[in-house]
């Protein structure tokens, strides 16, 4: 049986995949069969349990249905077939020493969405436009409403979300949300799926995947971010309910060193969680966040970022995620929050490139900043001082607080100011769009859009 299993494998082409033959069927049906046990060996391999990877040899096709696909991670025989395919063991570094070519095994990405990763990915990278992040937790969402006296319930949050994704005029300037699990699984009032509400605008509907952040033990007082365990199965959920991209957020604390513990794990993590939602058809957004906290200098956060930044490269090649199918969420390069000095939007600018030229390949399409606790106008100003020259990637906005701030004063929870506020969004999304377009002017900007958002210790 084995071996017209074998022959398939090696042939490695899909118009055979039904046809050949097997104990069991066709080649395609054999297939299936021994996928159903490869997802529980798949919920092993995202626990974090990594050195085991290394000995796996396990293969699939590109012509098994999305489904079936969406439920299985392999790793492939025969590598030189396609150009995803790692050369390398799992766990082993460049120039380390290798086994024979017979016992070596290659990790692959499953590949069946490629196509549509990139395609995906463009779409949210596109010119003029930008990311909406709405995907506050419940608890976070709740400190938002609390902002302006309202209690953190169920059809407030829906209430505002509502409000957010329903703006007319917003897909102009907005390409992609990331929404909360709440919302993706949530209707309007009127009983119209909030991802149908974006999806109308051309806009493409995004989820939080992490679970949030708890303490890591053996560091300095730094966290880890949870959310690998069970993740496949939550991400083919997701694009069954219309997510096409997904959010992972770590942070790395400057203050607390930060330590090679921290920077290891975070950017294992974002590795793994990246490959997974990739095997799912969702576009990886890839988000180290360096925290503002601190006293540090300008100097100080582009070092850490360039360590940050190298490491989460290393590990997404080692996960063999496809870089065309991802995008980046960074902060910008800046002195901490409690730095002396202040940087202008031109050093930000000239900072922030300089660590990303540095670091991020030009085959990722798209970088699309957070904005951290600045001001809405400071946001904007240093998206459009980094859009003054061409760059090698699509350089836009992924803004919570710096486009959701004016909105919420402008609502206030009452029905009669709506309008008022979607029309504070629309004037924050265009700012943006025009920044991304590198057309800015600050001109006429309102005091509220000046002022500063950082909270020290902030959690999302
Ligand atoms: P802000 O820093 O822009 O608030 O957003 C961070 C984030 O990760 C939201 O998705």
């Amino acid at each position: 049986m084995f071996q017209s299993k074998k022959r398939y494998l090696e042939k490695g082409q899909n118009r055979h995949l039904e046809k050949t033959p097997t104990p069991f069927g066709s080649s395609a049906h054999y297939l299936r069969l021994i996928i159903k046990p490869l997802h529980c060996l798949r919920t092993i391999l995202e626990t974090n349990s990594f050195l085991t990877l290394s000995v796996l040899s396990i293969h699939t096709h590109r012509s098994i249905t999305k489904s079936s696909m969406a439920s299985a991670s392999f790793v492939k025989l025969n590598a030189s077939s396609s150009p995803w395919i790692g050369q390398r063991s799992f766990n082993q570094r460049p120039g380390s020493s290798s086994r024979s070519p017979a016992a070596r095994v290659s990790v692959i990405r499953a590949g069946s969405y490629s196509d549509e990763l990139v395609k995906t990915a463009k779409t949210i990278a596109s010119p003029g436009r930008g990311i909406l992040a709405i995907d506050e937790s419940n608890a976070t969402c709740g400190k938002r409403l609390a902002s302006i006296g309202l209690d953190n319930t169920e059809a407030n949050r829906q209430a505002y979300r509502q409000l957010l994704l329903t703006t007319p005029g917003l897909g102009q300037y907005i390409s992609g949300s990331i929404l909360f699990e709440e919302t993706l699984f949530q209707s309007t009032t009127d009983g119209k799926k909030m991802v149908d509400c974006l999806r109308e605008q051309n806009i493409v509907p995004g989820i939080k995947v992490d679970k949030g952040l708890v303490p890591l033990p053996g560091s300095n007082n730094e966290s880890w971010c949870q959310g690998l365990d069970g993740l496949a199965s939550r991400s083919a959920e997701y694009y069954n309910q219309g997510a096409r991209f997904a959010k992972w957020r770590t942070v790395v604390s400057i203050p607390c060193g930060p330590s090679a513990l921290a920077v290891k794990e975070a950017a294992w993590g974002l590795a793994r969680y990246a490959a997974i939602s990739q095997d799912n058809g969702l576009v990886p957004i890839v988000e180290p966040e360096i925290l503002l906290d601190g006293d540090h200098s300008i100097d100080t956060t582009l070092e850490v970022a360039e360590r940050v930044w190298a490491e989460v490269f290393y590990y997404l090649a080692e996960n063999n995620v496809l870089f065309e199918g991802i995008l980046l969420k960074p902060s910008m390069v800046t002195p901490g929050a409690d730095h002396k000095e202040k940087a202008d939007p031109e050093t930000i600018a000239k900072y922030t490139l300089t660590m990303l030229k540095r670091r991020v390949p030009p085959a990722v399409p798209g970088i699309m900043f957070l904005s951290g606790g600045q001001s809405e106008m400071e946001a904007t100003l240093n998206l459009h001082a980094m859009n003054q020259s061409p760059n090698p990637w699509h350089v836009s906005f992924s803004y919570a607080r710096a486009l959701q701030n004016s909105v919420l004063k402008a609502w206030q929870g009452q029905p009669e100011n709506v309008e008022a506020a979607q029309k504070a969004l629309l004037t924050r999304a265009k700012a943006n769009s025009l920044a991304q377009l590198g057309k800015y002017s600050a001109e006429g900007e309102s005091e509220d859009a000046k002022k500063g958002m950082f909270v020290k210790g902030y959690t999302y």
